[in-house]
């Protein structure tokens, strides 16, 4: 049986992912900094089990890895954190902390399972990057220039890596109601607001972001390595159609 860890697997977006690889087949190992919240996700879920990790400590992922048994066939790099503040209120700590769950983990977490891949010539490697990484926004701190820091880290990883039987893709996902954002769409007036602003009219769901794990980790993606999966519904593109314009021939 194919195995996957989901970082983060205890949050929004982790245990959808988590689930959706359990009915793709996969065992799954749903690992979050603390044991009791991954489990009830695990209990929920055919062939999971719970592990405890603190990304940011290699020990700990280390610890994680050997608790797993196997290499996995496929990492999710999902754990994430914000410190939404303005820039200019913005410690230093603050925006190392961001980046050190965001960028840096991804990296070391990322190559502790490479190395294991890459003896056995096979796995696939997902980062959870964000629109924030392709256009920031004010009072976000840190979270944008750590997502496009792991846009650019995955393509590095696809290249250097694809050689030794691994494929790299990371998703982006737009405005999911869901994980860190649902606190935020709990108000009816701004889901409304936002969600129509998507083309496709609705926010997303941490099943959209599940599915696009889906086909990525599948083998019709097989040669697909070094993308960043924009799921947002086209917000990101819809940039234009915010500004009035009379449309005439011209
Ligand atoms: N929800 C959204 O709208 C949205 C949009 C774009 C990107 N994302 C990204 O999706 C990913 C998942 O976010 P979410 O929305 O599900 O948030 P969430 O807060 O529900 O889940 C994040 C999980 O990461 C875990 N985590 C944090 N630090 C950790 C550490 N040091 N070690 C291990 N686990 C740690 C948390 O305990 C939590 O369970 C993140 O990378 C986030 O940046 C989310």
């Amino acid at each position: 049986m194919r195995s996957a860890i989901v970082t983060g697997g205890a949050g929004g977006l982790g245990a959808g992912i988590s689930a959706r690889l359990s009915e793709a087949g996969y065992r799954v190992g749903v690992a979050d900094l603390k044991r009791e919240s991954a489990e009830p996700i695990a209990s929920e879920i055919k062939n999971a089990v719970a592990l405890e990790v603190d990304v940011t400590s290699e020990a700990s992922v280390d610890a994680m890895l050997a608790e797993f048994g196997d290499v996995p066939d496929v990492l999710v790099n999902n754990a994430g954190i914000a410190r939404f503040k303005p820039l200019m209120d913005q410690t230093a700590e603050d925006f190392q902390a961001v980046v050190n769950v965001n960028l840096v983990a991804c990296f070391t977490v990322g190559r502790a399972a490479a190395r294991g891949m890459a003896k056995r010539g096979s796995g696939v490697i997902i980062n959870i990057t964000s629109i924030n990484g392709i256009v920031p926004a004010s009072g976000v701190g840190a979270y944008p220039a750590a997502k496009a820091g792991l846009v650019s880290l995955t393509k590095n990883m696809a290249v250097e890596w694809g050689p030794l039987g691994i494929r790299v893709n990371s998703i982006a996902p737009g405005f999911i109601d869901s994980g860190m954002s649902a606190p935020f769409f709990k108000e009816r007036a701004i889901r409304e607001m936002r969600g129509g602003k998507v083309p496709v009219q609705r926010l997303g769901l941490a099943a959209d972001i599940a599915n696009a794990v889906a086909f990525l980790v599948s083998d019709e993606a097989s040669y697909v390595s070094g993308h960043d999966l924009v799921v947002d519904g086209a917000i990101t593109p819809s940039l234009l159609s915010h500004l009035p314009r009379e449309v005439k021939d011209i």
